[in-house]
């Protein structure tokens, strides 16, 4: 590996812009993100990128890396570079790119507030703690479901995403999943009409992209199917 270069492929500029190679040393354990850093850092400090932990937690560098979205701070260069030695880094599929590696998420997180993703309850600070059992069935589908870091990982690689653009996506219909499961929440038949609608579970057509390829081995898939056996029931 010393002194061995590899060429890096790089989206520059917006939807209308084009790529861009670089030469990057290979080093040993080194992450895609610390090539895209090496660049920003050392060939081009324009480039525009983004991440904050660098340990698989804010879900903010997810990019296209030779054709597959991933997590790129938790991605090995050489697990994902080609036969060749090159490396081709794109912005997110299915939303705006903003400049470079950018994009803009605001669609993907208005999505989930579309799909009510979020908690209601009617608790206040004085009451004591919901108790809500660990074993108990609701309790465990939230726990396989709740774990999402929002990297839009799964958003990026549904087709269904790209071919109707109002489709909720893989992320958002999981968190109202985890919610449906949550025995505390007040807002369940608003969040059903949601994600019961058109733009909702219905729309999936079970590629299992979205399960494939999260980094967290969430199963989106698998809470759409959840959620389309309540459509069963209430039709
Ligand atoms: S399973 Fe559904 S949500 Fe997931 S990638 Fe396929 S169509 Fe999209
Ligand atoms: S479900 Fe997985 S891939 Fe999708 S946003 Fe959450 S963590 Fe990322
Ligand atoms: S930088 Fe936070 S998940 Fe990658």
């Amino acid at each position: 590996m010393k002194n061995e270069v590899m060429e890096v492929t790089v989206w520059r500029g917006d939807a209308q812009g084009e790529t861009e190679t670089f030469e990057v040393p290979r080093k040993p354990s080194q992450t895609v993100l610390d090539v895209i850093t090496y660049i920003q850092r050392e060939l081009d400090p324009t480039l525009s990128y983004r991440f904050a932990c660098r340990v698989g937690v804010c879900g903010s560098c997810a990019m296209v890396v030779n054709g597959v979205a991933r997590w790129t701070c938790r991605t090995h260069v050489s697990k994902v570079i080609d036969k060749a030695g090159r490396l081709e880094v794109l912005p997110l599929r299915n939303l705006p790119v903003v400049k470079d590696l950018v994009t803009d998420m605001s669609e993907f997180f208005n999505k989930w507030s579309q799909a009510r993703g979020y908690f209601s309850g009617n608790q206040t600070r004085y009451d004591d703690f919901a108790t809500v059992r660990p074993d108990s069935p609701n309790r465990l589908e939230v726990d396989r479901s709740i774990e999402c870091i929002g990297c839009g990982v799964c958003y990026s690689s549904c087709d269904v995403v790209s071919w109707k653009p109002d489709y909720l996506g893989p992320a958002a219909l999981n968190r109202a999943w985890a919610l449906v499961n949550d025995e505390r929440d007040q807002a369940q038949s608003e969040r059903l009409a949601k994600v019961l609608s058109d733009a909702g579970c219905t729309a999936c057509h079970t590629h299992t992209s979205c399960s494939q390829r999260c980094p967290k081995e969430l199963a989106p898939t698998s809470s759409i199917a959840g959620l389309k056996r309540l459509v069963g029931r209430q039709s």
